[in-house]
């Protein structure tokens, strides 16, 4: 067991992998992954070096948008399993020295929860309604959306009811898609339902939650027109040209919801809230981990960022910068069930990520993408912090770009009738062993395909071909992670000197990373030795471009020095 797992501030360095269950392990055979299948690769979880896993979405669900749209927040999706397997696991990971953490969905939930069935049932007016956002619409016959806001996945963000009668009634709010109405967390009944739903699981040994969409839960309550009439994650937090605050986006009420969060995890001690936001100003993020509130947040930018050195450079001051005055610590990651898989995104001619500029018409060399996929890995998993491994990026896999329109599922994709790809290429079920599909996602004898197709071309990514093999990205993740954990982690860094476009710092007990991302060998400096590197040195013992080393001084007679 790792010695950070009685710490109650493990999360502060913790390296934490993004699960997502159906699409991890098939134990039944349904072509969905599922707890037995986590259940049985938790030693490949512990031997892959991880602190905690991140489960996304667990609960009951009809997957209009791949478990965001929670149908009941206190149970386990029966295609995934139960309560006492969920118990189970929990109890088996932690024997394990692996934490648990919780996807909390506290914005919306599924337009099949009882209580927007409650909702639809009852009158305009009621209590029912009064916890989502009813409102008649606007114009004559009330046919048109109370307001102009847009949906994050397309299209606007209200959708009309039927009334009992089959009349036309009022409008609700998502902005998501249309089967996640929003909760009105004006309403003291919402508020506390999530706080027992943090009870709940906190009660079951879950060691902390990740917060879906936490900059959106309150709302102005005139749902007042704002500027452009559709919202994107990139819209500012204040209409441009003017300080009227966002109705929607990180409004000041927001953090009185976090500081009761805290309040609760505190009475629990060792629980960490995660804060899932995507804000453009960074004063405005660095506020979510102000004293008495979230414990950390995700780094988008570093995740967006191009492969660049001076611009990965500037964010990583920035985000040093923003949680410095907090004390909390910076987080890192590459990749997520959201995102573009890195290795494409690094492969492409732009490297940079947006959430509304998925780009798949741009190609991508896989191979210059996996070169730097592993550089940038040692480059994250050098920086002091907490860093995210996204399932199947410790394999290298890639964005599947090419799955058949009839088999995708991302609503992103079907509310822009195509136009933006999705999500769905990043979801593909993970490969295990064997020379084709299933890959050892799903069983001998299973009774169907895996939900997601996979590229055969994976049969030299898989778990078991990997495994072993001292040049492939699962060795590298196995070796940064020990390295890591022992070594790095939370702390400080400091930058030293280097070639243009190289970076180079030093972490505690002299340990140095240098990133090479210009395109000619760098220099490594005198008295160091090679703790780790991303690919291997030049015939003059030079770092070759998008290659990362990681070093340890020599001591005199030329040892490499003993770490903390
Ligand atoms: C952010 C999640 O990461 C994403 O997958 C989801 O679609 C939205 N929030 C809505 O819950």
């Amino acid at each position: 067991m790792p010695r950070s797992f009685h710490d109650a501030q493990w999360w502060r360095g913790a390296a934490i992998y993004e699960l997502y269950v159906r699409s991890f392990a098939d134990a039944s055979g349904d072509g969905t992954g599922d707890l037995a299948g986590v259940r049985a690769r938790l030693p490949y979880l512990a031997e892959l070096g991880i602190d905690a896993i991140w489960f996304s979405p667990w609960y009951p669900s009809p997957l209009a948008d791949a478990g965001y749209d929670v149908a009941d927040f206190r149970d386990i999706a029966p295609a995934f399993g139960t309560l006492a397997e969920a118990d189970a696991l929990i109890e088996e990971a932690h024997a394990l020295g692996i934490r648990i953490i919780i996807d909390m969905v506290p914005n919306h939930c599924s337009d099949t929860h009882p209580w927007f069935q409650a909702a639809l049932a009852a009158e305009p007016g009621s209590h029912e309604r009064e916890r989502f956002w009813f409102r008649p619409g606007r114009g004559a016959d009330g046919s048109l959306p109370p307001n102009n806001w847009g949906s994050m996945f397309g299209g606007s963000a209200w959708t009309r009811v039927r009334n009992p009668d089959g009349s036309p009634g009022e409008w609700y709010l998502h902005l998501f898609a249309s089967q996640q109405p929003d909760f009105n967390w004006s309403s003291n009944e919402v508020r506390k339902e999530f706080e027992d739903i943090l009870r709940f699981w906190f009660d079951r040994g879950a060691d902390g939650i990740r917060i879906d969409s936490a900059a959106l839960l309150t709302k102005d309550p005139r749902l007042p027109d704002f500027g452009a009439a559709s919202a994107t994650a990139g819209v500012p937090t204040v209409a441009p040209g003017t300080t009227r605050a966002h109705p929607f986006i990180d409004r000041d009420d927001v953090h009185d919801i976090y500081r009761s969060w805290r309040a609760i995890a505190a009475e629990y001690g060792g629980r960490v809230l995660i804060g899932e936001i995507w804000l453009p100003d960074a004063d405005r993020l660095a506020r979510y981990v102000s004293p008495g509130e979230l414990h950390t947040v995700f780094n988008f930018p570093y995740l967006s960022c191009a492969w660049d050195a001076a611009k990965l450079r500037a964010v990583i001051d920035d985000t040093l910068a923003l949680n410095e005055p907090a004390g909390a610590p910076a987080t890192w990651v590459l990749s997520n069930h959201d995102v573009d898989r890195h290795v494409s995104r690094y492969g492409r001619a732009d490297t940079s990520f947006g959430l509304d500029r998925r780009d798949h018409s741009q190609p991508a060399d896989l191979v210059l993408g996996t070169r730097r996929a592993r550089a940038a890995a040692l480059l994250t998993m050098a920086l002091p912090g907490s860093v995210y491994v996204y399932q199947g990026e410790e394999l290298g896999l890639w964005e599947v770009e090419d799955i058949p329109d009839d088999r995708r599922e991302d609503p992103i994709w079907y509310r822009t009738s195509g136009k933006d790809p999705g999500r769905d290429g990043c979801r593909v079920p993970l490969p295990w062993s064997g020379t084709e599909p299933p890959f050892g996602f799903s069983p001998p004898g299973a009774t169907a395909q895996p939900w997601l197709p996979q590229p055969p071309a994976w049969r030299d990514l898989t778990v078991a071909a990997e495994s072993g093999s001292p040049s492939s990205m699962l060795t590298l993740y196995q070796h940064a992670l020990r390295i890591r954990r022992e070594l790095l982690g939370d702390g400080t860094m400091t930058w030293l000197p280097s070639e243009a476009d190289v970076l180079a710092f030093e972490r505690e007990d002299g340990i140095r990373c240098v990133a090479n991302l210009s395109l000619i060998p760098a220099r490594l400096p005198e008295g160091f030795g090679i703790l780790l590197v991303s690919g291997p040195l030049t015939a003059d013992g030079e770092l070759p471009p998008d290659t990362v080393a990681w070093l340890r001084p020599r001591d005199p007679a030329g040892v490499l020095r003993k770490g903390r």
